[in-house]
């Protein structure tokens, strides 16, 4: 029975959840992983993810669809991400096919959390790799813990009729090349002061530029971000310090193969955004989030959509995406994978 639960005024919160998975690295292999109904972790005071942040996580969401299946979006890809991140961070990988078994057997431990179709809500998963020895030398650990907690969730970000506010903060922020979720160094934890100086400011995020030269846009700090010019080409910034998002693929992909739009993933100087005519955040948690104006010491670009909420190509990009997850439109091969 699905759980009795707002769903249409769900936050991004997190609510604990019946099952979590749970596998452990040790003596160079994984053992088969269970379910748990236990959410605490006890660790060595020294443990290498608490000492040198050894840590990383992914993020994706278990959705309801249309004929009421329930369905992950492209699984295999945060599998991937997770393991580039695991080789930069000198951590185990988790195969592949071990990976999306664990994920598959998290949503079905608690199918009773899956959002119903049509609230907006989904089911979101993080999977997620901590070094659990105690270390004291900068070294990798030896022994891991892999784990994935579901936890039910709503919009990450509430743009209303004019879209979110973002800023150009005085902060570098980029992601390690190559590399997912990592939570330390220049990227999570980092982004942690500027994200709440700028809610302090009433912004709900903001928008990196390049740490090398300052002058290119990159993503904010748990999105990416896309473009529209005039002539309604998709456009996002081509970098290898920002977090290379599934989301984002899928938009390209759609923009071109289902709206025959013309797609470019290219340097973006921050001087030109103000010739673009819709900007919107992606990501897993964002889905794609109109965005309205974007200040930069005391200069402001504003993005107007008529009173829509959202500019026209937006639209189209948000119909069709969420239209595949949630099984009204044909995905592309190898997209959705059913779990029950
Ligand atoms: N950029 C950052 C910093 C993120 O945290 C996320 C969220 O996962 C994204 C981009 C979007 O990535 P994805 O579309 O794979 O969720
Ligand atoms: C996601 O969209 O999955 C993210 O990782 C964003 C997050 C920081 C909430």
């Amino acid at each position: 029975m699905t759980k009795n639960i707002d769903w249409a005024n769900l936050g991004f919160g997190y609510i604990k959840t019946d099952y979590r998975y749970v596998s452990n690295y040790k003596d160079g292999s994984w053992d088969e992983g269970t379910l748990s109904t236990d959410e605490t972790i006890t660790l060595n005071e020294s443990a290498g993810v608490l000492q040198y942040a050894q840590t990383c996580f992914e993020g994706m969401k278990a959705y309801r669809t249309v004929d009421n299946k329930v369905v992950c979006f492209r699984p295999d890809m945060n599998a991937k991400r997770m393991a580039d991140t695991c080789k930069r961070l000198e951590m185990p990988v988790l195969p592949e096919e071990k990976f999306i078994d664990a994920v598959i057997q998290t949503v079905k431990a608690n199918i009773d959390w899956v959002p119903p179709y049509g609230t907006g809500a989904a089911l979101y998963l993080r999977p997620y790799m901590f070094a659990y020895n105690a270390v004291i030398g900068v070294k990798p650990a030896t022994e891991f813990q892999f784990r994935i907690f579901a936890t039910p969730v709503g919009a990450y970000f509430k743009g209303g009729t004019t879209g979110v506010a973002l800023r150009v903060p005085d902060f570098d922020r980029a992601a390690p090349r190559g590399t997912g979720h990592v939570k330390a160094g220049l990227n999570y934890a980092m982004s942690l002061h500027p994200v709440v100086e700028a809610h302090k400011q009433g912004y709900a995020e903001n928008l990196y530029l390049d740490s090398a030269t300052r002058t290119n846009v990159e993503e904010t700090g748990g999105a990416n971000v896309i473009f529209v010019t005039k002539d309604n080409t998709v456009v996002t910034p081509k970098s290898n310090t920002i977090l290379p998002s599934i989301t984002r693929r899928s938009l390209m992909y759609v923009a071109e193969k289902y709206l025959g739009l013309k797609t470019e993933e290219r340097v973006i100087p921050y001087s030109e955004v103000k010739e673009f005519k819709e900007c919107a955040l992606c990501g897993t948690a964002a889905v794609l989030s109109p965005v309205g104006r974007i200040d930069n010491n005391g200069e402001s670009i504003h993005f107007d959509y008529n009173s829509q909420g959202i500019g026209e190509v937006t639209k189209k990009l948000y119909d069709t995406l969420v239209g595949i997850q949630l099984g009204k439109i044909e995905a592309p091969e190898g997209w959705i994978r059913v779990v029950e």
